[in-house]
């Protein structure tokens, strides 16, 4: 069985989610970014990661899940600044799996990951409010995905395995 780990990753959230996957896959693997794959081609499973990007999947995550993951076993992790249960998530998460309805979704792990400083910035001086008040809410998130979270998701990588 070769097992794919693929993410996009803009400031190590989801890359460090992605190395805690990676890390408890035992067997033939590879890490990777995802712009550096071309195809899902070979890989009996592949991990598939991207950060929440204004209320929905990243543009980079979402234009490869509809281009190179139809038919392919999928198990996606998403990392997002908001807290897990804060409402509104699930929505967005639910276009990240209808990004990827074309593809045998076989697993889903999603987690709060932190908002750099630099976007918090960023995002104090958008337009829109809801962008600013999580520019706000930086503080809250400091350190996330933090020893918990990372454990989770061995465990949600374990269990996808298990299943397979
Ligand atoms: C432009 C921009 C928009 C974002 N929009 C959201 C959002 O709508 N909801 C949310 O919870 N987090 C949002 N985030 C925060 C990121 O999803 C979060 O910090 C993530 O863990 C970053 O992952 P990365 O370090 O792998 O890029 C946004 C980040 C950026 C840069």
């Amino acid at each position: 069985m070769k097992v794919l780990v693929a993410y996009f990753s803009q400031t190590g959230k989801t890359k460090s989610v992605a190395e805690a996957i990676f890390e408890s896959i035992d067997g033939e693997k590879e890490l990777k970014k995802l712009d550096e794959v071309d195809s899902l081609e070979g890989y009996d499973l592949s991990f598939i990661g991207f950060p929440i990007i204004a209320f929905g999947p990243a543009k980079e995550g979402k234009e490869f899940l509809e281009q190179k993951a139809a038919g392919k076993k999928v198990a996606l992790f998403i990392t997002h600044a908001a807290p897990e249960d804060q409402e509104g998530v699930e929505a967005w998460l639910d276009k990240c799996r209808e990004a990827a309805s074309s593809a045998e979704l076989v697993g889903f792990f999603h987690c709060q990951g932190e908002l750099s400083e630099a976007i918090a910035n960023a995002l104090l001086k958008s337009d829109n409010p809801m962008m600013r008040s999580f520019g706000e809410r930086r503080s809250e998130t400091i350190g996330q995905p933090d020893e918990t979270r990372l454990q989770r998701a061995r465990e949600f990588a374990r269990e996808v395995m298990d299943k397979l």
